[in-house]
């Protein structure tokens, strides 16, 4: 009966941290985008972008599945177009921004 009881609290602690975790994630990947990427883009909920052609963020994902932005973000964005400056990320970075940029989706 202890062990069972034991086992309960573990699980409970581990989803509790894989939740704080994802928060710490999301709100890293913030950080990020608002230091990298928000003089153009929308990164926000409401807000609008600044350089008017480039996608508000939290409308990416009706352009393509946010598996190719993690794709795209490793290789370093640099996609054809000459106001976009190449950012290439570390995996944690990228990985913070997809959970923030995904954190934002509509759909
Ligand atoms: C200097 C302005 C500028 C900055 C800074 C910038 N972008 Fe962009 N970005 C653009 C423009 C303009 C477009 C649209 C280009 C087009 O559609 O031809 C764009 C398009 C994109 C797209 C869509 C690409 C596509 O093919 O639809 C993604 C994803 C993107 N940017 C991500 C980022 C990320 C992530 C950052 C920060 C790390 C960032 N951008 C920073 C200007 C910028």
């Amino acid at each position: 009966m202890m062990s069972f009881f034991k086992a309960l609290v573990l699980t409970v602690f581990a989803a509790g941290s894989a939740a704080a975790a994802e928060q710490e994630s999301i709100a890293y990947g913030k950080a990020l985008v608002e230091a990298n990427c928000a003089r153009c883009h929308a990164v926000g909920t409401a807000d609008a972008s600044r350089h008017a052609a480039a996608p508000a963020f939290r409308t990416l994902s009706e352009r393509y599945p946010l598996g190719a932005l993690e794709e795209a973000l490793g290789e370093g964005i640099s996609t054809g177009h000459p106001d976009m400056p190449e950012f290439i990320a570390t995996p944690a970075q990228i990985e913070a921004i997809i959970a923030y940029i995904g954190s934002l989706q509509t759909r």
